[in-house]
């Protein structure tokens, strides 16, 4: 074990179980990640740190495999037609962070702005880390745009490529929206699915929903129907 790799371990050794220690060693012994630098959340369903990979610092989330709502997570997998998951408790946190992985990969071919996917390992993903200037971005809940109209329109671009693209995210709203520069990324894919999932709609209309509430609340005319039309309209023609 790598000296540095020792002292993170003593660290952070509370939030890991030995499945998620195996591979992250696995993760490190091919060269997908060179070490964990420092933790970023501490969330309800997975513990995220960023990490060195060469140059670049990149994001590992490790979802738990104990200690998550397995349940809710199973409700929201099993009208999923891409996942077949038995309810065991291991399959679905599988399950669960491949779906974060595949929906990031379906999103990026659709040109949305989302964390470049890299590799993902059981219950560990690995992915881009977004940036404001030199800093890890905040989620929009704790850093407002400086121009809420503009960044709004930008997001409903965002939605719109979503939307085209048969995605729904499934829990959009500013806990899951970053600040990037003023520009939004579009982090936390695991609820999301595509237009083969018979809660498609309900999803669709659920982000609209939460999105419009935020907007509202800082002084952004964000009616629901609108957003829909514009959203469902041909052409990039704003609010
Ligand atoms: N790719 C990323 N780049 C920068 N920060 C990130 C990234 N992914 C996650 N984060 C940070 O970690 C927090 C939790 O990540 P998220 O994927 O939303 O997990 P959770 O399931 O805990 O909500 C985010 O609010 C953000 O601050
Ligand atoms: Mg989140």
């Amino acid at each position: 074990m790598p000296r540095i790799w020792k002292e993170e371990w003593k660290t952070y050794k509370a939030v890991f179980d030995q499945f998620s220690e195996r591979n992250l060693h696995k993760l490190i012994s091919n060269g997908t990640i060179d070490g964990l630098d420092s933790p970023l959340s501490i969330g309800k369903e997975a513990n995220i740190f960023t990490a060195k990979r060469g140059d670049e610092t990149v994001v590992v989330k490790m979802y738990r495999v104990s200690n998550c709502d397995f349940n809710r997570m199973y409700d929201y997998l099993k009208y999923d037609p891409r996942f077949e998951v038995k309810r065991s408790s291991r399959q679905i946190v599988f399950a669960w962070a491949q779906r974060e992985y595949r929906n990031l990969l379906l999103a990026r071919d659709a040109n949305v702005a989302v964390p470049v996917p890299y590799a993902i390992l059981y219950n560990i993903l690995v992915m881009g880390c977004i940036f404001t200037g030199n800093q890890v971005a905040q989620k929009l809940m704790n850093d407002q745009p400086k121009n809420p109209k503009k960044f709004f329109d930008e997001l409903l671009g965002e939605m719109k490529k979503m939307r085209q693209a048969g995605l729904a995210h499934g829990d959009l709203s500013p806990f899951n929206i970053l600040n990037a520069d003023q520009h939004p990324v579009i982090i936390d894919w695991s609820a999301g699915t595509t237009k083969d999932n018979s809660n498609y709609e309900e999803y669709w209309q659920r982000d609209i929903k939460n999105v419009c509430t935020y907007f509202k609340k800082i002084g952004i005319k964000a009616d629901e129907e609108k957003v829909k039309a514009v959203i469902l309209a041909q052409g990039f023609c704003f609010t």
